[in-house]
């Protein structure tokens, strides 16, 4: 959460700043900022505002600001309500400061260093900038490394100090920083989609280290004093992926990507048909080995969780449980050297899927992590790692990186199955062969999003709807109806389509929109009745069918085909019809789908 950018070089750094932030915003926009420092250590100018990146611009409009060096900032409110005090950088002395988590001791160390009374915000964060300055004597390196001794919480600070003007220093727990040299300079940020126009390679700054960049380059220092010379990765994915190419929304441009990242992923992750995942060292021990599996995330990748835990159970003949990450240490866990705990997660920053995974790692269990972001901390933190490779993911709500979740568990089961003996491999590579229909799929069910536009305006006024399913297609209502919850506002509720009968058709009433999902050929017949059961209460009924298994048209029902692929795969082609529901709703109500309120894209708080 929050956005965090730093540029030292040749450029104009305010336009460095506000371009990187409108990249970072999806990770918070409640406030934005920036801090410029005169390169002859004058003085270091800060312009900041409630609102979004946006406004900041409207700020720094007319302004003759030629500064080279600086810091930026988009925020999600954590300590501290929305307004213009509380957005960052923070000044206190002579340090300018931006941060990105939370600092659990901020009480005890306004009271400690006799900050009370003194602060402009009610942030953690300007606390921690008075820490920064009592501790600083001239050496920026050992007021940083004594200042952080005191901090506890998670946090990436990006500093500046008044005698160093052309200079940007760092350090971090937890929360995430990635820097790089360029052609002219240094840049870091929150994450490789606003240095990717600057850089084709970058690295991770490590945990409890210094960075220090000048106009000349970068040094990474650990609290020893020791050296480090950076880890680089690659930058592979194109810029344009984190741009939104003509589309009037990220969602819908990631929503299109769908089908050619699915696709390439499929290739890249399979020889001859056979899922081979040598590419990534994944070792077949660590799929041969486990007894059982527990997978671990939250929202959307837990979605995706239950979907692999279905055909996990289907193939695998293991137990396999889905835990709720920001649960699972609360539960007492049954967790041993004979689970493989798999973490799945888009952005590989949860903090609770992180804690749950160590936690279990603790305990003796084996991880994989399915991860979009390279080198991030869930990805650093386990034993191998499968990547989504489903480029940038800009929009909040996740389409692409859950959709390729869907489909890479797809392939982890082929592999196990195949490598633990329950495929042959002539099933692999069959079940391989149906999976590569799925892009093109998916690539229909966009193409008929018209006719879902419609289905949208059968629903756009409710205030409540519901969305059943039975079996895997009770998981896709599940992702569904969150996709519709974050960004169209209406409260959605998804049912496994037997239980209603247990309670909620009590909400049922005359035209309760239902959004009902019918993909699996052995329980069709349950579910037609189960629709039938709503239609008799007067329910609205949506109907998204597997074209094979579309029941004759019932009066009253909207309809939507979806295309044949094999029943377990079903839930691709059909999380892309719900995507484009909830799309449509939300933009046809005029809402800025991208960027849903209360909502931030990379969730480091628990
Ligand atoms: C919903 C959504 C969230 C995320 C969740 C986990 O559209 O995107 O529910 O799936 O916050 O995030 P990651 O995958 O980054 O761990």
């Amino acid at each position: 959460m929050c956005g965090i950018i730093g540029y030292t070089g040749k450029k104009s750094v305010k336009d460095v700043l506000l371009n990187g932030l409108e990249l970072l915003e999806y990770r918070g926009y409640d406030s934005a900022g920036i801090a410029l420092s005169d390169p002859d250590g004058t003085k270091t100018e800060i312009y900041k505002c409630a609102g979004r990146v946006a406004d900041l611009r409207k700020l720094c409009e007319g302004r003759k600001l030629t500064q080279t060096c600086g810091i930026g900032h988009t925020r999600w409110a954590t300590h501290g309500g929305v307004c213009d005090a509380n957005a960052h950088p923070h000044r206190v002395g002579k340090v300018t400061l931006v941060h990105n988590g939370i600092i659990e001791n901020y009480e005890e160390l306004a009271a400690e260093y006799g900050l009370l009374g003194k602060l402009r915000s009610q942030t953690d964060s300007e606390i921690a900038a008075g820490v920064f300055d009592h501790f600083y004597a001239g050496d920026p390196y050992d007021c940083i490394k004594k200042a952080v001794g005191k901090l506890k919480g998670t946090f990436a600070f990006v500093l500046m100090f008044a005698d160093f003007p052309e200079r940007i220093y760092s350090i971090r727990n937890v929360s995430p920083i990635v820097a790089a040299k360029t052609e002219d300079g240094a840049i870091l940020a929150s994450d490789v989609t606003a240095i990717g126009k600057y850089t084709g390679q970058y690295f991770v700054v490590p945990e409890y280290h210094v960075l220090t960049m000048t106009k000349d380059g970068i040094t990474l220092t650990d609290l020893d004093g020791n050296k480090k010379e950076p880890e680089y990765l690659e930058i592979d994915f194109e810029l344009n992926m984190s741009e939104k190419d003509g589309f009037p929304f990220y969602m819908e441009k990631e929503m299109a990507e769908q089908p050619r990242v699915i696709a390439r992923m499929l290739e890249e992750k399979t020889t001859e048909d056979l899922p081979d995942f040598s590419g990534e060292q994944v070792p077949d021990s660590l799929l041969t080995s486990c007894e059982s599996v527990c997978i671990i995330a939250c929202g959307s990748a837990m979605h995706a969780g239950l979907a692999g835990q279905f055909l996990m159970k289907k193939f695998l003949h293991i137990p396999v449980s889905v835990e709720m990450a920001s649960e699972y240490m609360y539960t007492d866990p049954v967790v041993d050297e004979k689970t493989l705990v798999i973490a799945v997660s888009q952005s590989g920053e949860t903090i609770d899927t992180l804690e749950a995974l160590k936690y279990a790692k603790q305990k003796g269990a084996g991880s994989l992590a399915v991860i979009n972001v390279k080198g991030s901390s869930i990805a650093r933190e386990s034993d191998a790692v499968l990547y989504t490779n489903a480029g940038p993911e800009i929009a909040v709500a996740s389409t692409k990186a859950y959709t390729s979740q869907l489909a890479l568990f797809a392939l982890l089961v082929a592999r196990m199955a195949y490598v633990r003996g329950d495929f042959t491999e002539t099933e692999t590579r069959d079940f391989v062969r149906e999976l590569k229909r799925v892009p093109d799929a998916m690539e229909k069910v966009l193409a008929g999003k018209e006719k879902i536009h419609h289905i949208a305006g059968r629903i756009i006024s409710a205030k409540d709807i519901f969305m059943i399913g039975r079996g895997l297609d009770y998981f896709i209502a599940m992702e569904g109806s969150l996709k519709l919850k974050e960004v169209s506002y209406i409260h959605s509720e998804a049912y496994a389509s037997g239980e209603l009968k247990h309670g909620p058709l009590a909400l049922i009433t005359e035209h309760t929109p239902v959004v009902a999902v019918a993909t699996q050929k052995q329980l069709l017949s349950k579910e037609v009745s189960n629709i039938r059961e709503v239609r008799s209460r007067g329910a609205d009924v949506v109907l998204f069918a597997k074209e094979q298994l579309m029941p004759e048209e019932e009066e009253g029902y909207l309809t939507f085909e979806l295309p044949d692929v094999r029943d377990e795969f079903m839930c691709l082609p059909a999380a892309a019809a719900l995507q484009l529901l909830a799309y449509y709703v939300s933009s046809d109500k005029g809402y800025d789908v991208d960027k849903p309120r209360n909502l931030a894209k990379v969730v480091t708080v628990e």
